[in-house]
């Protein structure tokens, strides 16, 4: 079988695990102050947060905000849980369409659509990598004083014109769930060079707490005061060191990724020109999924229950979530997500897959369809 993703760890971030398991200190600690340490020089901001997952991370930064009461626009095509977490601090989420199937991103315009008096803040998803639309959003909120947050989880390392991705809000969000191009198994990072919001998630990251463990441990504290109702959304010090080695990998993954697109493309050009490929082929990425529409028409789950009978993986990103039992209330209308998300196949991707593979899989969909 050809799967969707395949982890890069190997000796690296197992000599990790194993000098954290014999150090005796697993929960947060000197490893994670590493890691965020090294995260923040990576992206040359001022500071970076580990979490226990990306939705952790999005629901700091939410109630950081004090985003309660408030409309949030965001895309509905992206994982549920940039949505969820709106709805967890009382926020109510605004679905804005994507600009196009062609760049399946929101934008200034598609903003400007559904902005209303109570719109306090706009949460971008750096869909499969990309930021074509970002810098334009970026402006767009900074002239209506709207919020912007990034969820880019899609986008470890992504260098786009105007900066990195995570780097163009107050503040970027980021999972590193085990398919994500930088990895942890589960777990998460928050960037912001916003000193008082990293303050304030810090506490909320660990109950509204003042002092964490390791530091009255090391004596820099001896009593905690607790200021804030937190939560628990601390990483342990096992997943932060698989971080740090991980890290240690992302550029060349994703250059690896880059190539492997490349050649995909290509490949799909020659061979299937049929089938759409959004992005253009010189966007920037850190390319975390290579998704492909079909033609219109085409049974997309005959044709991925055919590829997986002859050995390949594939998936959907996204079902939308405006769809979704709990939001579709909410009279949505997001012709361009629709047509998006009906169309849309996504095909394996890794950065050691290889080319055999990439042409395995092609002639896979040929095949199919
Ligand atoms: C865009 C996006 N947001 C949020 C999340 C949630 O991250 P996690 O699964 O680490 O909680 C993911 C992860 O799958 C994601 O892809």
């Amino acid at each position: 079988m050809i799967p969707l993703f395949d982890l890069n760890w190997d000796e690296d971030e197992r000599r990790a695990v194993i000098e954290v398991l014999e150090s005796g200190w697993v929960s947060m600690g000197p490893k994670t102050g590493e890691y965020e340490r090294k995260l923040a020089e990576f992206y040359g901001v001022r500071y970076a947060l580990a979490t226990s997952s990306g939705t952790t991370a999005l629901t700091l930064v939410y109630e950081a905000l004090d985003l309660k009461g408030w409309d949030v626009i965001l895309p509905s095509l992206t994982f549920v849980a940039t949505a969820n977490a709106l709805l967890k601090v009382g926020a109510n989420p605004v679905f804005a369409d994507v600009h196009s199937p062609e760049i399946p991103l929101i934008s200034a315009e598609t903003v400007e659509r559904v902005l209303t008096k109570k719109t306090k803040a706009v949460v971008f998803v750096n869909y499969a990598g990309h930021g074509d639309t970002l810098k334009d959003l970026k402006e767009f909120c900074d002239k209506r004083g709207l919020i912007l947050i990034e969820d880019a989880s899609h986008a470890h390392g992504a260098e786009y014109p105007g900066g990195m991705a995570g780097t163009f809000g107050v503040a970027g969000a980021f999972s590193t769930f085990a398919n994500k191009n930088l990895s942890t198994g589960e777990g998460g990072y928050v960037i912001t060079d916003d000193e008082n919001l990293y303050k304030r998630m810090k506490l909320l990251r660990s109950h509204g707490m003042t002092s964490s463990s390791w530091e009255r441990l090391k004596g820099r504290e001896e009593f905690y005061d607790v200021v804030e109702v937190g939560f628990n959304f601390r990483i342990s010090e096992i997943h932060a060191a698989i971080g740090l080695a991980n890290l240690r990998k992302l550029k060349r993954e994703n250059e690896k990724r880059r190539g492997i697109v490349r050649y995909y493309r290509g490949l799909l050009r020659e061979t299937l020109p049929e089938v759409g490929i959004p992005f253009s082929e010189n966007s920037p990425s850190s390319h975390y999924i290579f998704p492909v529409l079909l033609p219109e028409g085409v049974d997309r789950s005959a044709v991925r229950r055919r590829m997986y009978e002859m050995g390949v993986y594939t998936s959907i990103h996204y079902p939308p979530v405006h769809l979704f039992k709990i939001y579709a209330g909410r009279g949505a209308r997001l012709p361009n997500t629709e047509e998006y998300a009906r169309r849309t196949l996504t095909l394996p991707l890794w950065g050691n897959m290889g080319e055999e593979k990439v042409e395995r899989v092609v002639e896979v969909l040929k095949r199919a369809l």
